[in-house]
């Protein structure tokens, strides 16, 4: 479901990957339906991808396609016979849809989830996690935070058995861009601007700028690596549209970032002044996320937060890690 950038990029992948997959992982998928958001396309013994993707790109929807098939999204995910849905329509972080309700499709007609939507997690994770897990099914979402960065993965597989006492992270892109580009002189507008033209920020960046993405990757986190039971009215949110870099502050070999953090006071985004040597404090539009495990102690990872392509891989690492579960096999760290 979904057949924007990331949606291509995940198909494309899947092609160029095929044989590795195969030969590696004894994983050769085969795709039986697609959607987007108007139309769809579907064939019981696998759909031509390369051909499906040409038709996309030319007509700019699958109308007209040899495949096409007049069904909306919801009885599509209902009547296919497929084992796992792999839902990447646009986050919405309000209301959850429609990816809330296609994943609930998923698990009442019995298929795993692969999701690169925050939404729907930010708003139901506790219960969806539950419902899946009570079903005998999976659902996976390594794509939903940190893009190709496995910051989910990592803090789960290894380090395992081991309490997370807190998180703290820059998990979004956007504002990292911009806060990067103030130090530079360059003024808050047009750096929003900049982050735009590189596709960084969302059409809407509101909920760059204003906190909600870096919440809804927070409240994923949090739920995952500390068991939280959260969802966003949890979570305390100011964004970066009053901050002030001020002069003296980087002169004294300090900066501002916007922090989310997870630990015994609760969940909080906001604005933090940090030293410029904080592992946090990291350039462009990365993401950085520190773990502090109770004995090892802090553990930070930094890496791309966003883009088609690496949140293509999340989920081809996701769709291995099924194809580990489903054999009975342990999964990839
Ligand atoms: N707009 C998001 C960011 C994209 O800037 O991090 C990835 O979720």
């Amino acid at each position: 479901m979904g057949l924007g950038v990331v949606g291509k990029a995940f198909l494309r992948l899947l092609m160029v990957e095929r044989e590795d997959l195969y030969r590696k992982y004894g994983l050769d998928p085969s795709v039986v339906a697609v959607a987007d958001s108007k139309t769809a396309a579907y064939n019981p013994l696998g759909l031509n991808i390369e051909r499906l993707l040409e038709h996309k790109e030319r007509v700019g929807s699958l109308e007209g396609y040899p495949d096409q098939i007049d069904l909306d999204t919801k009885s599509l995910i209902k009547e296919v016979e497929a084992e796992v849905l792999v839902e990447i329509t646009p986050s919405n972080l309000t209301t959850g849809e429609p990816g809330l309700s296609h994943i609930k499709g998923a698990l009442i007609s019995g298929k795993h989830v692969i999701t690169a939507n925050k939404g729907p997690l930010a708003i139901e994770m506790p219960a969806l996690v539950e419902l899946f897990d009570h079903k005998g099914l999976r659902i996976l979402f390594s794509g939903t935070v940190g893009g190709g960065t496995p910051f989910l993965k990592f803090v789960k597989k290894c380090l395992s058995g081991e309490r997370i006492v807190s998180i703290r992270g820059v998990l979004n892109g956007t504002t990292n861009y911009i806060l990067n580009r103030m130090e530079h002189g360059i003024s808050f507008q047009d750096a929003l601007k900049e982050a735009q033209e590189k596709g960084y920020a969302e059409a809407d960046p509101t909920n760059d700028v204003d906190g909600w993405d870096s919440a809804a990757k927070l409240v994923i986190l949090s739920n995952w690596a500390m068991d939280s039971g959260v969802t966003m009215s949890d979570v305390t949110v100011k964004g970066i549209r009053d901050v002030v870099l001020h002069r003296d502050l980087l002169k004294e070999g300090k900066t501002i970032r916007l922090i989310a953090t997870s630990d015994d006071e609760g969940l909080r985004v906001q604005p933090e002044v940090l030293p410029r040597n904080d592992p946090l404090v990291v350039p462009d539009a990365l993401n950085a996320v520190s773990f502090t495990a109770e004995i090892s102690g802090r553990h930070t990872l930094v890496g791309k937060g966003a883009g088609g392509k690496e949140t293509a891989a999340a989920l081809i690492r996701d769709l291995v890690e099924l194809k580990m579960y489903m054999r009975g096999g342990v999964g990839l760290c």
